[in-house]
């Protein structure tokens, strides 16, 4: 090799490293807000000097307290409700001839019914309290520098091992604080060091807006006890305990404790480890004892090194996050600038390539810290510094929770959903009084738009969002998936899974009316009162009969049901009724506009919005798709272009995985740079008007999907590559059927592809416009070129 080769060669080496680097750090020179997580407990490191905050999260430190939610009014007042929403949409004629001014003028005439439908559903139906609770503060941990000047700031995050590094130099002397927070020690755990001998001194405290506070030090030792607060009349009732303990090395190192804090001074290093806990057992046990869970975590951890915590944490957090590598093209001249300033993308160009990759690996390190085995990430991940955060920092069941949890099969980190299946499990606990209270329908179970900790279920907020039953049919979807992408958990589908998809059809088979035949002539199955979530049909007045995502929500759930029943040999007479069931649901109905209709009725009110709840069906369902029927999928994209290009983070993700169904990569490339240029803050956390995570993981999905796809099916690669992404490599994706797929691409096109069977099914195999069959055995991997899909 020519020596200037050679140098060419070294120089691209560096290069990549530095790239790959850059697709898995995220850094400031300035305050900005580095969160770590151990599933359970959150901090947000602000990287402020001299006086530095650590807001501080357990995922049960929620307000409030378990009650009887369920207004048992409701049973009286649905067929009222009922016939109300069918004399609005009582209309003449046949529907293959609407007449949008008939219609119109037809429903200035009946708008009354459609008001007083609401009203009725408001009055008689709707949860007492009309609010749920909300996720809480812990409190902040309080750090105070010496002041002093200081330069090179650099305050960081390794994804690749959850470490977070801030840095700076004062008076010659580089001083180092390093965070994680531990799963397998369940601490978190802090260390300050400084490049000369004893230099290391602070003040720590704890503060907290939390109720009955109570902080107190002793030696080395800082303490706080609160409560959760009282909220919309219920008490406060989880208990919980911070609890942080310091420990010096040195020659000079001194310790001391004031009433209110504990300082640090003449150290050459000082660790530091956080615990905190609750009373929190389940939704109706509150006996656990906060103190003696944090004792148990502090003397457990008390005595390991430095190095032997990172260990242990490193030892559990890598196997997941490092199953999965993205790279999507080599640097530019905005790669290497602090995250803050990289991703508004400089000088009006596009992104820097790895800014992809970034994102996605953002998105699943974000889960694996905020999704272990207690809680599912709620609105705001486990990071929440109030104690009345936007939206109660909840479970949102009508998107929301949903998008939080795509992302973990594809992206190769399943068991972070854990926590999602047992909090399903526990609605459905709670679900089947409100499924017998609220519509007076015995078997089975429902929830609606919103949870929490306490696992309720009824409708809350305003009928115009409250009232939609069809939530928990979404989040079976989520539950199909999980076997999707891996058919060896035969187990779990007996166990977890299919108990609680037929019991929610059975609450389904109950509350599906037959539509009158002046209202649909061929009387299908329809839900009444139905929705599509959040959007009004027009004066706020949402509530209507038979919408698009209830159908299609409906078909999957039974389709799904039907097929697990057939996997466990189980229930052959109730999936025959299922099958009977789905075939006298609505069809899909195109509008006047060329769109997917939201409703039965094709309502004139198109215009921008947030939700696309009619595209379920592209995605995350795929019962819409360019390769099945094309009339259906244009008829999808027309709905994308009436509802626009959305102007907040989750809605913008959720359009990226749909122009990634509809194969249109470019599209879909354009709105992923939406996404993280306008939708996310300096620290690539998502926003909708707040902080909100979906966004996040819905755009870390959107990643994934445009680079490999398995419904239906097929796995499908390279399904909507941009131009912008012409060369790249993925390893570790999943696939549905039970796949990992590893692709390179350049120029592109496809360099190689590796298959490899995780429980041994067949796998149809689309590179463009052809498809080839694989048998591949357990543990098989098959490796693939674009010649091997010449025609
Ligand atoms: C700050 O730290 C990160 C992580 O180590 C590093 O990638 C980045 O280059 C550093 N910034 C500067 C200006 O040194
Ligand atoms: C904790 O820090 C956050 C972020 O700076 C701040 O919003 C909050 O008010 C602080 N809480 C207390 C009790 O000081
Ligand atoms: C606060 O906590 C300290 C230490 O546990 C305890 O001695 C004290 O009684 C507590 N004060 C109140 C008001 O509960
Ligand atoms: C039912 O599910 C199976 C398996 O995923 C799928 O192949 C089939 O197309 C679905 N049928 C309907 C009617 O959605
Ligand atoms: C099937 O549906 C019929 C009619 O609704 C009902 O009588 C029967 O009990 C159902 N069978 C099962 C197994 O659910
Ligand atoms: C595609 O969907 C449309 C609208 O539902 C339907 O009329 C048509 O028969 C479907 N075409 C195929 C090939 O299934
Ligand atoms: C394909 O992937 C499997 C599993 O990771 C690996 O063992 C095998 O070496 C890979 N094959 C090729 C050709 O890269
Ligand atoms: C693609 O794979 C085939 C074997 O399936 C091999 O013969 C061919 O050389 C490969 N092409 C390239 C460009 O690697």
């Amino acid at each position: 090799m020519y020596a200037f080769e050679f140098a060419i060669s070294v120089v691209l080496a560096v290069k990549s490293a530095a790239a790959s680097t850059a697709a898995t750090t995220i850094w400031f020179d300035s305050e900005n807000i580095i969160p770590i997580g151990n599933g359970r407990l959150g901090a947000s490191l602000l990287g402020r000097f001299p006086d530095e905050m650590v807001v501080l999260n357990e995922d049960h430190i929620w307000s409030g307290s378990i009650n009887d939610p369920n207004n048992k009014n409701c049973p009286g007042a649905l067929p009222q409700v009922r016939d109300y929403i069918w004399s609005v949409s009582l209309f003449p004629g046949c529907f293959k001839s609407i007449d949008m001014h008939a219609l119109r003028v037809e429903l200035a005439v009946r708008a009354d019914d459609l008001a007083n439908a609401q009203d009725l559903v408001s009055e008689s139906c709707m949860a007492t309290p009309l609010s749920q609770q909300e996720f809480q503060t812990a409190g902040n941990l309080t750090l105070s520098y010496p002041s002093a000047e200081i330069s090179n700031f650099n305050h960081s995050l390794d994804l690749t091992t959850a470490l977070a590094t801030t840095t700076y130099e004062s008076n010659g002397v580089q001083f180092t604080r390093m965070s994680f927070a531990s799963h397998p020690d369940n601490v978190i755990v802090m260390r300050f060091t400084a490049s000369s001998g004893g230099m290391v001194e602070f003040d720590a405290g704890l503060v907290t807006p939390m109720d009955s506070p109570n902080v107190s030090t002793s030696d080395n030792i800082l303490a706080l006890t609160a409560k959760g607060q009282a909220k919309s009349g219920l008490p406060g009732s989880i208990n919980f305990v911070v609890q942080a303990e310091i420990t010096v090395a040195g020659p000079t190192a001194q310790l001391s404790a004031s009433d209110d804090h504990v300082s640090v001074s003449g150290a050459d290093e000082a660790l530091l480890l956080i615990a905190i806990d609750t009373n929190y057992v389940r939704y109706d046990d509150l006996s656990g004892n906060p103190q003696s869970k944090v004792d148990a975590a502090l003397s457990a951890a008390r005595g390991k090194s430095w190095d032997e915590l990172l260990n242990n944490h490193l030892n559990d957090y890598q196997p997941l996050f490092n199953r999965v590598q993205i790279t999507l093209g080599s640097p530019s001249s905005s790669t290497f600038l602090p995250t803050d300033q990289r991703k508004v993308f400089p000088e009006g160009a596009d992104a820097d390539p790895e800014m992809f990759s970034l994102f996605a690996q953002w998105g699943r390190y974000l889960v694996i810290s905020s999704s272990r085995n207690t809680e599912p990430p709620n609105l705001q991940g486990i990071w929440n510094a109030a104690t009345d955060p936007a939206w109660g920092s909840k479970y949102t069941l009508n998107i929301n929770l949903q998008m939080n949890s795509w992302l973990s099969e594809p992206l190769n980190i399943a068991e972070t959903l854990n926590p999602l299946w047992n909090m399903l499990t526990e609605l459905a606990e709670r679900g089947k009084a409100t499924a017998a209270e609220e519509y007076n329908i015995q078997r089975g179970w429902v929830a609606h738009h919103n949870t929490g900790i306490w696992r309720d279920s009824a409708p809350i907020d305003g009928a115009q969002f409250g009232m939609w039953p069809l939530a928990p049919a979404w989040l079976m979807q989520n539950v199909w998936e999980h076997w999707a992408f891996d058919p060896s958990l035969t187990d779990w589908v007996r166990g977890v899974a299919y108990p609680m998809m037929k019991s929610l059809c059975e609450f389904y088979l109950d509350f599906l009316v037959v539509a009158p035949s002046d209202v649909e002539p061929n009387q299908y199955l329809v839900t009444n009162p139905s929705m599509s979530p959040e959007f009004t049909i027009r004066d706020n007045l949402a509530l209507t009969y038979g919408s698009t995502i209830d159908t299609a929500l409906l078909k999957d759930l039974f389709n799904h049901t039907v097929g697990f029943a057939s996997l466990l040999g189980v229930d052959s007479d109730f999936a025959k009724n299922l099958t009977s069931t789905m075939a006298r649901l609505l069809p899909f109905r195109i509008g006047s506009l060329g769109q997917i209709q939201e409703y039965a009725r094709d309502y004139d009110a198109n215009g921008p919005f947030s939700h696309v709840s009619q595209l379920y069906p592209l995605f995350p369902g795929a019962q819409i798709d360019p390769r099945l029927n094309s009339t259906l999928s244009d008829a999808a994209q027309v709905t994308l272009q009436l509802r626009g290009d959305a102007a907040d983070g989750w809605p913008t993700a959720w359009r990226v995985n749909l122009y990634a169904r509809l194969l249109d990569g470019e599209k879909a490339y354009y709105l992923m740079q939406r996404l993280i240029q306008l939708y996310t803050y300096g620290n690539l956390w998502a926003t909708s008007l707040v902080y909100q995570i979906d966004g996040n993981f819905g755009g870390a999905n959107a990643v994934a999907e445009m680079i490999l796809q398995s419904h239906n099916g097929e796995i499908h690669l390279l399904p909507a590559i941009p131009a912008a992404w012409a060369q790249g490599s993925v390893s570790g994706f999943r696939a549905r059927g039970g796949f990992t797929v590893d692709i390179a691409w350049s120029d592109g096109g496809l360099t190689t592809a590796n298959i490899t069977s995780t429980s041994g099914t067949a796998a149809r195999v689309r590179y463009g416009g052809n498809a080839i069959d694989l048998v591949l055995m357990k543990g098989d991997s098959h490796a693939l070129n674009a010649s091997d899909f010449d025609e």
